[in-house]
């Protein structure tokens, strides 16, 4: 692809690595004037190591300290400027072509409630800028949370942008390891929040018990059957009743939580695995039906779109058709990249990123933070 293609084209690229912790996606998109367009994506795998530490810190066991964190900080910055060089190099694009990245950073820790709610994204910027030479804009949640918000989630403004349709109200899921909502089309304007967990819990179940980071397909929830009681229970949590805005992460919904339910029963593993399912199914159920009775159709991204039986699930229990985004084009893994692509454009140019109706923030807010490389004299 060379620079001459896209001279008329105003590129950036997006990083995250999302509460899967499964890889680093990137994303070169075309933010020239209303477009946001993909035009590479690639997801490059965490390190093993640097992926156990990750899960390891996101899960509160208290066995951290701060050194540990600091080089954690450090090493994922490098993965981040890594996987930027590397589609550079794939795409055949020169860093001097890129105006900025947006990187998200790894999500570590996500409280944003309580006395002192925070949240906290690792994956130093300044490294990112310093080795790639392009202006880095990052921590993109904490000025939302400083004027009241959750910080999250920050996707459904480009949801919006990319699916919202005027004839037809829709709702956008991204199945993530958390899994969210984005309402559209409805005469709410524009509302989203985190429907509960998703991938998170069916990923660390199945490496759990079979040794394999991914129930592919579903394979595993499919040879097994949804336990009644035990979902029934795990829905009667808290959170799933809580009105929005809402957000939440690996810290609330991880093994322990599950443990916590599970114990006195005795489930067979395959039934574990469906039950997870059926609650990610149901708490997106519910909360259709609640907050956005009015949808016709969901779109689905995020990697839980390629978990063939999750997606069955989904389409056999609402009553609306449910298309993955690759129906009308938008690649589905790299959909949260392109969001934090288009949100270091906003950033610069002084757009507010956040949707106070999603977020609970005070106002609209500028999010994000510069990181220039310094020029070499
Ligand atoms: N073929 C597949 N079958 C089942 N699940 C899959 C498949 N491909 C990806 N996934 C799920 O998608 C997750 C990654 O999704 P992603 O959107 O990157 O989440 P996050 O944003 O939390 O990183 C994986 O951890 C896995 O659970
Ligand atoms: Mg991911």
């Amino acid at each position: 692809m060379s620079n001459d293609t896209h001279s008329r084209a105003e590129l950036y690229l997006g990083l995250i690595s999302g509460t899967s912790a499964d890889g680093i996606d990137v994303a070169l998109v075309d933010c020239a004037e209303e477009r946001v367009r993909l035009l590479k994506g690639i997801t490059i795998s965490l390190a093993p190591t640097l992926r156990q530490q990750v899960l390891a810190l996101s899960q509160g066991d208290g066995s951290y300290d701060i050194d540990q964190y600091g080089r954690l900080d450090v090493q994922l910055g490098e993965a981040f400027a890594a996987a930027a060089l590397a589609l550079l190099g794939i795409a055949g694009v020169a860093p001097e072509a890129i105006r900025a990245i947006g990187s998200h950073g790894q999500t570590v820790r996500h409280r944003p409630l309580g006395t002192h709610p925070f949240t906290l994204q690792l994956g130093d910027a300044s490294i990112i800028a310093e080795r790639t030479g392009i202006p880095t804009v990052a921590d993109f949640r904490r000025a939302d949370v400083a004027a009241g918000g959750q910080g999250a989630p920050l996707l459904p403004i480009l949801h919006a942008r990319l699916l919202a349709t005027r004839d037809e109200p829709c709702a956008v899921l991204n199945l993530g390891g958390i899994a969210n909502l984005t309402v559209l089309g409805d005469a709410n304007g524009i509302r989203g929040f985190d429907s509960g967990p998703a991938n998170a819990l069916l990923d660390a179940w199945c490496q759990l018990h079979t040794g394999q980071p991914v129930d592919s397909g579903g394979v595993l929830a499919a040879q097994g059957r949804p336990d009644r009681d035990l979902l029934n229970t795990l829905l009667r949590d808290p959170y799933f009743g809580a009105p929005p805005p809402k957000s939440t992460g690996r810290e609330y919904f991880h093994l322990r939580w599950l443990d916590d339910h599970l114990r006195g029963r005795d489930i067979a593993v395959a039934d574990v695995q469906a039950t997870l399912l059926a609650l990610t199914v149901q708490s997106v159920v519910q909360a259709l039906a609640e907050h956005a009775p009015s949808t016709r159709l969901l779109w689905v991204c995020g990697g839980g779109v390629h978990n063939r039986h999750l997606m069955e699930a989904l389409k056999a229990a609402l009553p609306f058709p449910v298309r993955s985004t690759a129906d009308v084009g938008i690649d589905p893994d790299f959909i949260e990249a392109m969001a934090f692509a288009w949100l270091a454009k906003a950033r610069l140019q002084g757009i507010p990123g956040n949707v106070p109706s999603v977020t609970g923030a005070r106002g609209t807010r500028v999010l994000g933070a510069v990181y220039s490389p310094t020029p070499s004299f």
